[in-house]
């Protein structure tokens, strides 16, 4: 069976990083679409006053060299992402709210409801450029401000994207709490609205988890996850949120168990290696670490 692997290191790896060079952002990309990954995260057009890391996103998709059956994608949390992402030509956006009101207010400033309303208009003028929309739920296994989310808010919130146009909504474990059983449970519960065809899984790995509650989500069905070659990440507004799931880890298993994906594991942790090279940074995938000798 073929599993989607959605990678987000060069947007959710390097939103945190305090200096990384539009030059390694644009090779770290090359370099990722060179190693087989077909889903790219590549850019985030967020206000640069929250985000300064990632004020050069338009920069960086004008430079890197566009693969055609690589899809291309960027955050968008408002009209004016979407505008700087039609701009710069992204094959896919992505919106991104939150089942935890407190993560809501700190990371995009607004309420779920606000959010929901402001996306409104992005799905509208996304859906007359015939651009795929990709939505995210933050805080589905527990938030850095409110602890215990409840699963009931997390399928609310993933259902309003599911229903507003969103292709595919990404349940993110931001913080990386979540456990193997808590994880099936949130994912069956959310399955039973939106399909899971329709679901992705956005671990984080704070925790060390990540890759348990892959396997444990596996048993539903599911098989769209989000990854971060090296494991970089974290989220500038969730502290202590460490790096997601390192790719190379989670496609030593999933090659493991059977399944498939395009993407050379080898070529794909010296992509890895080579930008935590660049970030002075040692490297988040044990999988990279042991395959690099
Ligand atoms: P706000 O301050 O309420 O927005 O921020 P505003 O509309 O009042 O605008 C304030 C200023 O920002 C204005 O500039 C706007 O023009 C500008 P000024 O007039 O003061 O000079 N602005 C923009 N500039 C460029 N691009 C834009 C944009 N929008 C406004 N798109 C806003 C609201 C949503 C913009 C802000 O809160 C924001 O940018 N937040 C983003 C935070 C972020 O990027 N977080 C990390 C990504 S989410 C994540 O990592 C979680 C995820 O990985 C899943 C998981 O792990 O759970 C996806
Ligand atoms: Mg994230």
């Amino acid at each position: 069976m073929q599993v989607s692997i959605f990678e987000v290191g060069a947007r959710d790896g390097l939103q945190n990083e305090a200096a990384v060079s539009t030059q390694d952002k644009v090779t770290l990309i090359n370099g990722l679409a060179d190693a087989g990954v077909r889903r790219i995260e590549a850019a985030s057009f967020v206000s640069p006053k929250w985000v300064p890391q990632m004020a050069d996103s338009a920069t960086v998709m004008d430079q890197i060299a566009r693969k055609p059956d690589v899809q291309y994608s960027a955050l968008t949390p408002n009209l004016k992402g979407l505008e700087a992402a039609l701009a710069a030509d992204a094959d896919e956006v992505a919106i991104f709210g939150s089942a935890s009101e407190a993560f809501s207010q700190k990371n995009i400033n607004c309420s779920i409801e606000e959010s929901i309303a402001r996306f409104k208009p992005v799905m509208e003028l996304a859906k007359e450029h015939n651009l795929p929309v990709r939505g995210y739920v933050s805080c589905a296994l527990g938030c850095p401000y409110e602890g215990e989310v409840a699963i009931s808010e997390v399928t609310r919130v993933t259902e309003l994207l599911h229903n507003m146009g969103c292709y595919e909504v990404s349940l993110g474990d931001t913080i990386g709490v979540g456990t193997p059983k808590k994880a099936k449970a949130m994912l069956e519960a959310v399955a039973q609205t939106v399909p899971v065809e329709k679901l992705a899984l956005h671990f984080h790995d704070t925790y060390g988890q990540a890759l348990a509650n892959i396997q444990a989500c596996l048993e539903t069905g599911i098989s769209t996850f989000d990854s971060s070659v090296a494991g970089l990440g974290g989220c500038p507004y969730a502290k202590g949120a460490s790096g997601n799931l390192a790719t190379e880890d989670l496609i030593y298993m999933l090659h493991g168990m059977g399944l498939h994906t395009d993407i050379d594991l080898e070529q794909l942790a010296h992509v890895g290696q080579k930008i935590c090279k660049a970030l002075g940074r040692t490297n988040g995938s044990k999988v990279a670490k042991a395959l690099l000798g």
